[in-house]
């Protein structure tokens, strides 16, 4: 993934990313604010030799140094602890009091600074007030000799602890600006996940890996497809229209030795756009004056006649158990002058039906008085159906839903049309998001380009 193609990333898939920054800046903001906040309060002590008993100022100098640690040490020891609780009547262990005080010592100096955490800044004050007391009073203690005498050590107080009202934890700039900076990586690398973890089709490329048929088309997700399904619905310089336009010339250049005449459009799965794709190409291929049929073969759920608004009572099976002749059978589609064989009554065993010699031979029959002939087929996974009309066909069109039919599908679906035998001319992509166009993906979708430019640009690759 280079940077563009990150940016165009980050561009798709800003929703997620930004709910993550979001959610990261919540989450550190409720903690910032759920957390007790502690104050502080800071006393410092200076560490002093006396030295007329010492030898000299300068062994007084290197026995602070070497002292100065264990002192510091002294002022979280729970004998001092202990004493504090006393003297204040504090309703705490030694060591949780402990726990509240730190003490170090400030570098080559003998100043040790000694600090008490309390959630009330005054209780923090009024301890650290007394730990200090009560450390100057046990140092001395402890370096009283035995045999009586003073104190080698004199602690004095140079700087009283301090009333501080600002907590100093928790931090809530700092951590905000934590869970932001966490959240932005969060949001980013969440993006990058679902982008490499997609298997869904969303550029010709994921296409051009998993087969050499090139793409014919690519139809736009249209929010008016309920209210003016058909191209005859649309005006004619509609996005739809300029689709199905591009796909009807496309089509002129598959197999120019071979006419193509017999179509059956089909998908991986159900819900693809497999009967608006095969009604709207049938009445394009219509509106420029040639002999179209389609033929509804989704013998297990029919879509055909109802979206062209003719009676479905009437079609295929009816022609195919005798009970009607053929020509009775087509119906026509005023509007566009295309002809319209529906699926008539639901059979069991559709399966059955369309590999049979009755359905081979009227398909034969029906090739000698069109020009084409479009089949709306079932799903290709699911049933074997679209298998076997492929195989009726001379070629088949594969839909592909733009950001939901998975690669492994079209692949599994390229593999049930080759399988059998049958060729598959092309692949249409449809529903392609609007976000999609307009971005990299309109550069192959949206200006598909003809197929034959395709194929020479492919075999010069080869
Ligand atoms: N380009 C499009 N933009 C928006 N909606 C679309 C588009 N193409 C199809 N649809 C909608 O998707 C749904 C499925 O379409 P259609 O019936 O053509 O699919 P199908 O593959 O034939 O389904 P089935 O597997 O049930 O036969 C319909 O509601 C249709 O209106
Ligand atoms: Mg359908």
């Amino acid at each position: 993934m280079d940077f563009k193609q990150f940016l165009l990333v980050l561009r798709r898939r800003w929703r997620s990313a930004v709910a993550v920054f979001l959610l990261a800046v919540g989450i550190s903001t409720g903690i910032s604010l759920a957390i007790t906040p502690q104050y502080e309060s800071t006393a410092k002590v200076f560490l002093a030799v006396d030295v007329r008993n010492a030898t000299d100022a300068y062994a007084a100098t290197l026995f602070l140094s070497t002292r100065a640690e264990s002192y510091a040490d002294l002022a979280g020891s729970s004998e001092l602890a202990e004493r504090v609780i006393d003297v204040l009547d504090l309703d705490m262990t030694a060591a949780e009091l402990s726990g509240r005080i730190s003490s170090e010592v400030i570098e080559e100096t003998s100043l040790i600074t000694i600090t008490v955490t309390d959630p009330d800044a005054r209780q923090a004050q009024k301890i650290a007030d007394v730990v200090t007391s009560e450390f100057q009073t046990y140092t001395e203690e402890l370096e009283t000799p035995g045999d009586g005498g003073e104190s080698q050590i004199d602690v004095r107080l140079t700087d009283a602890p301090e009333y501080n009202p600002d907590p100093v934890k928790p931090n809530l700039v700092l951590n905000i600006v934590a869970g932001a900076l966490i959240g932005l990586l969060l949001g980013i690398a969440l993006a990058v996940a679902r982008e490499v973890l997609d298997r869904t089709v969303r550029t010709a490329e994921n296409i051009a890996e998993v087969t050499d048929a090139p793409v014919l088309a690519s139809v736009g997700f249209d929010n008016q497809i309920k209210s003016s399904p058909l191209l005859t619905d649309l005006g004619t310089f509609a996005a739809r229209t300029e689709a199905f336009r591009l796909l009807r010339t496309n089509l002129q250049f598959i197999d120019l030795d071979q006419k193509a005449r017999v179509l059956v459009v089909t998908s991986a799965v159900p819900g693809e756009g497999k009967t608006m794709t095969a009604t709207n190409l049938a009445i394009a291929l219509a509106q420029t004056g040639r002999t179209v049929l389609i033929v509804d073969a989704d013998l297990r759920r029919p879509r055909v006649a109802s979206a062209l608004g003719v009676d479905p009572a009437v079609g295929l099976t009816t022609a195919l158990v005798g009970k009607t002749q053929i020509e009775d059978a087509i119906q026509v589609h005023e509007a566009s002058g295309l002809h319209v064989l529906a699926s008539g009554a639901k059979p069991p065993n559709p399966t059955e039906i369309l590999q049979s010699r009755v359905t081979h031979d009227l398909i034969r029959r029906l090739r000698q008085s069109y020009d084409m002939i479009i089949i709306d087929a079932p799903p290709l996974l699911p049933v074997a159906d679209a298998s076997v009309l492929s195989t009726l066909a001379d070629g088949a069109i594969l839909v592909v839903r733009h950001g939901q039919t998975t690669r492994d599908q079209v692949v599994d679906a390229v593999n049930r049309v080759t399988q059998v035998g049958g060729r598959l001319y092309g692949v249409v992509v449809n529903m392609v998001a609007k976000r999609a166009i307009g971005s990299y993906y309109y550069y192959y979708y949206e200006e598909t380009k003809p197929v034959e430019q395709q194929r020479r640009q492919g075999s010069r690759k080869k």
